[in-house]
């Protein structure tokens, strides 16, 4: 097999500077949340366009304080597209509410309207667009469909730093927006994560559920019930090199995006996902469609590349056994999720990735998708 080494799926863009940064912190003996996460979350609000905003532990648990801060709990169904993240779907168990899986569309695997619908009992609270693989779910037809429902809308914008629907940032559209800074996300804080929303009376919520159930640390007077859903000022710290950075990362990315596009050129078999219709693609992986997603991704191991492949569909996770229930005459099932796992390869974008190894990486996949020659 090729010796020229692994080609990883995912790696931070993270540098000297933001050693430095974190380094800074340490020396200054104020480690947990103080100057560093209060400019971050300013400078973050400013980013993505937010009047309100706070900081979270990670992305998951900025879905659950999200869903907390509007009063969704034990009862309330949300419903989530069945093509995402577990967590997605773990942070509504967590506040003790039911999510309802529903199927995604074909051709961007984001959340199906339509299903949600067909899903949607006197128990529905809420609907979870989910901005997957670096674009965005159409928000026109998710505040219709929320309007016309009376319910709430909780964006999960963990992969969606960047990302702009109609010019607006995702995670600003919804009651909450929430996203995740994991190792693998467009900005990093190792773990780290951001709930906004747009009126006062929510973010004051958010503020007491985080901290404690006051609105400020440093008294012992809790006028409700909160958690400690807190960060560090050295995560704090290091995300703010990070968003300096953003640009340039997002460059990269869609530069590597570019390159991949056009070493797909004339391989046949492969679709490529960009962006949706009115917004923009910050590439969370390079998606690709094809035929037989296992027989590519053995092929591609065997040549140390390393591809992912889709999100398991929800519906299909054993974790999520118990939450099947009988299905109603008006189930058609997930077609375009299982369509989606058996069919979708997630390639890897990031700033070790190389326009060398995105040529290797379409080198690959073509020999791997070459119809075997007849003897
Ligand atoms: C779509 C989506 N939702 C939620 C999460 C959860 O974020 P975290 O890993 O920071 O808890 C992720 C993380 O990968 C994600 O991709």
């Amino acid at each position: 097999m090729a010796a020229e080494g692994w080609i990883r799926q995912v790696s931070p863009f993270i540098g000297d500077e933001e050693s430095r940064a974190v380094q800074r912190v340490v020396a200054s003996g104020w480690i947990t949340e103080g100057p560093e996460s209060a400019a971050f979350v300013e400078e973050l609000k400013e980013y993505v366009g937010a009047p309100y905003a706070v900081l979270a532990p990670n992305g998951t648990l900025a879905l659950a304080l999200g869903l907390l801060a509007l009063d969704i709990g034990p009862g309330d169904e949300v419903l989530v597209p069945d093509t995402t993240f577990v967590g997605s779907a773990s942070a509504v168990c967590l506040i003790g509410a039911k999510p309802v899986f529903v199927d995604v569309e074909p051709d961007t695997f984001q959340i199906d309207l339509a299903d949600a619908e067909r899903r949607t009992t006197s128990a529905t609270k809420a609907v979870m667009p989910v901005h997957l693989y670096g674009t965005a779910c159409d928000m026109d037809a998710v505040a219709e469909f929320a309007d016309r429902r009376g319910i709430r809308v909780v964006e999960d914008a963990a992969q969606g730093m960047g990302v702009r629907f109609r010019d607006q940032h995702v995670g600003t559209f919804g009651d909450v927006g929430c996203f995740s800074f994991f190792a693998d996300k467009t900005i990093t804080t190792g773990e780290g994560g951001l709930v906004t929303c747009r009126d006062g009376n929510t973010y004051e919520r958010l503020r007491m559920l985080r901290n404690q159930g006051r609105m400020n640390s440093g008294t012992f007077i809790h006028p409700s019930i909160g958690f400690n859903l807190r960060i560090t000022d050295m995560q704090a710290a290091l995300g703010r090199v990070q968003l300096r950075k953003l640009g340039a990362v997002i460059e990269k990315k869609q530069a590597l995006y570019a390159a991949y596009a056009e070493a797909f050129r004339g391989i046949h078999g492969i679709r490529v996902l960009g962006a949706a219709e009115h917004a923009n693609h910050v590439p969370f992986r390079c998606v690709i469609v094809v035929d037989d997603a296992t027989a590519l991704i053995t092929h591609l191991t065997e040549r140390q590349i390393e591809p992912r492949t889709f999100f398991y569909p929800l519906h299909l996770q054993p974790a999520f056994a118990s939450l099947r229930g009988p299905s109603s005459p008006s189930d058609r099932g997930f077609p375009n999720a299982e369509t989606g796992y058996a069919r979708g390869i997630c390639l890897p974008i990031h700033g070790g990735v190389t326009v060398d190894d995105v040529s290797r990486i379409a080198d690959a996949i073509s020999a791997g998708l070459r119809p075997t020659p007849l003897p």
